[in-house]
């Protein structure tokens, strides 16, 4: 098989905080295991939300023309995704959340347009989600995850890994944490071998 192509998203609106800190090691691990990161700032582009008008209806292809199409191709094109988010108000941050609804275009198409049957998946390609927050509450990401399940459906992508931290708040707040970073590093090279070995057999 050609170098397997993953797909990075920041979705974050700091720069350096602590979900992209997370995010560049889980890039570290997976280039250092062979697979082609492509990294995308939401905060750089962009994106218009959802305005509901449904011209997705006539062939499953979002009407507004913006940076959605090419981070659309490119999530579709990739075997792997990593998205990192920080939890805002129990889910994800707004940048995220705009990029998940334009994929209702993806939605209209798979049950509308092409009328898949609703128990067909594939699931082949594979995710990883890294999220950080700032209290410590059992349900901090409760909210988040249910989104992000559903999110990854809608890929056809499986949910393979999470990784949720709790109290992190200022952006530096992850380096006083080098065991996470280290976890990050490990989940990017696990993704890139579970990818591979699914797509090699
Ligand atoms: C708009 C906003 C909403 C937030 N909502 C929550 C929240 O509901 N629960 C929480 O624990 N932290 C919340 N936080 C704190 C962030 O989750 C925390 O600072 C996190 O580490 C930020 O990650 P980042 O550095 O990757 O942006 C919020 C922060 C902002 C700016």
């Amino acid at each position: 098989m050609e170098q397997l192509r993953i797909v990075a998203i920041y979705g974050s609106p700091r720069r350096n905080g602590n979900t992209a800190t997370l995010l560049k090691k889980a890039i570290e691990g997976a280039r250092d295991s062979g697979a082609d990161v492509e990294e995308i700032v939401l905060r750089d582009l962009k994106i218009s939300p959802c305005l509901e008008i449904y011209g997705c209806l006539e062939a499953g292809e979002c009407a507004i023309k913006d940076d959605f199409q090419v981070v659309r191709d490119k999530i579709l094109n990739a075997q792997g995704l990593i998205l990192a988010s920080p939890v805002f108000f129990y889910t994800v941050s707004s940048h995220t959340k705009i990029l998940m609804d334009r994929f209702q275009s993806l939605w209209v198409k798979k049950y509308w347009v092409d009328k898949t049957p609703p128990d067909q998946k594939t699931n082949h390609r594979k995710g990883l989600f890294i999220s950080a927050g700032a209290t410590k509450g059992k349900k901090l990401f409760d909210g988040m995850l249910l989104t992000i399940r559903y999110f990854f459906d809608v890929l056809d992508m499986e949910l393979w890994k999470t990784l949720l931290y709790r109290q992190l708040d200022f952006q530096d707040d992850v380096l006083k944490h080098p065991e996470y970073l280290q976890e990050a590093y490990t989940a990017g090279k696990e993704l890139t071998s579970a990818i591979e070995n699914y797509f090699n057999g």
